[in-house]
């Protein structure tokens, strides 16, 4: 009997010992800011799959600061940080993040955003190009003629010039049968609603308004402030206003007749992929999938680009809704639902 008691503790005592040395790999998330919505979903998500995948995780915000990102990137491999995920606050000023990660032997994903002329080990996003596309193919078929605006995303963000990439792959052949005007084409500092105000409203108040159709914004922050502006001209409504990001006020917006679509990015199977590769990495096995490679200017770098969606007033219920990315109550809060 003492025999066997001895046997059970020994063999106890091992396993303890086995399951304390088995490595649990740290991951590193470095977020740009929390300004839009989506950015807390991204995060969240990414936190949980890590975990679900034996990971641990650690967060760190630079709140649109490139120098407060690089010193979060030293704490964080200070810390042990076995993989970083970075959202960059600057595509090029993160460079340095990754020259500092690789001195430290530590591989750099970039996440939804290209970090540029760098050896940036892996790159997961959605494809840009295919959502300029989106917004421009959707409103050039209800308005094939007529005034466009273009308000691009912020200058320090890659994803602002692929999106006028797609938008103007659409917009090109109407503009040279002169059925399209480009009445402004303007990059911003910041993707925020009071850019998006300012220049819709520059535009409107200024002797070159010579009216306007539809507006193409980088996001639904730059769309919700051009609303504003086009409502205090009487305009909201008549003009067309496309956005990205599908945030809750956009799709009530589209809800209300004010925004004609935005554009839904998979989220959540970014973080997975994202979580699921940086896990992978930090066992030394190659990430899957990475099935494309994209030149960020100085090597071409292993990449996934994943599927985004049209979302207009139609089929709010059968993408948003049905894959539980927003509720129907929350589109009816302070919203006007019909
Ligand atoms: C971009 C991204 C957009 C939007 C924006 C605002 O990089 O492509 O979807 O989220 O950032 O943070």
């Amino acid at each position: 009997m003492k025999k066997t008691v001895l046997i059970i503790s020994v063999f106890l005592v091992g396993i303890l010992i086995l399951s304390s040395c088995k490595h649990k790999p740290h991951i590193g998330l470095l977020v740009d800011n929390l300004q839009q919505e989506r950015w807390k979903k991204d995060m969240s998500i990414f936190e949980e799959k890590v975990k679900e995948l034996g990971g641990t995780c650690s967060v760190l915000i630079a709140d649109s600061d490139p120098d407060k990102q690089l010193l979060q990137a030293e704490e964080m491999i200070a810390n042990g940080v076995e993989v970083l995920v970075v959202i960059p606050a600057n595509q090029l000023k993160a460079g340095d993040i990754v020259i500092y990660a690789h001195q430290n032997h530590v591989p750099v994903i970039s996440y939804d955003r290209l970090i540029k002329n760098c050896n940036l080990d892996y790159y997961i996003s959605t494809d840009n190009i295919a959502i300029g596309e989106l917004q421009a193919g959707y409103l050039t078929k209800i308005k094939p003629a007529g005034k466009y605006g273009i308000i691009g995303g912020s200058r320090v963000d890659n994803n602002a010039y692929l999106l006028n990439i797609g938008q103007l792959n659409i917009l090109q052949p109407l503009i040279e049968k002169g059925d399209i005007e480009v009445v402004f084409n303007e990059y911003t500092n910041s993707w925020s609603l009071h850019e998006g105000y300012e220049i819709t409203n520059n535009y409107l108040n200024s002797e070159m308004n010579q009216g306007l159709d539809a507006i193409i914004a980088g996001n639904d922050a730059l769309a919700a402030g051009a609303i504003s502006a086009l409502k205090e001209h009487n305009l909201a409504g008549s003009v067309l206003v496309a956005g990205q990001d599908a945030d809750i006020q956009a799709i009530r917006n589209i809800v209300g007749g004010n925004q004609t679509m935005t554009v839904y990015k998979p989220i959540e199977a970014l973080a997975y992929t994202a979580a699921d590769a940086a896990i992978k990495i930090s066992k030394g096995i190659a990430p899957s999938n990475m099935d494309i490679t994209i030149n960020n200017g100085k090597r071409l770098v292993p990449a996934i680009l994943l599927k985004s969606q049209v979302v207009h007033r139609q089929n709010i219920d059968l993408t948003v809704v049905s894959e539980g990315f927003i509720s129907e109550q929350d589109i009816e809060k302070n919203g006007n639902k019909e």
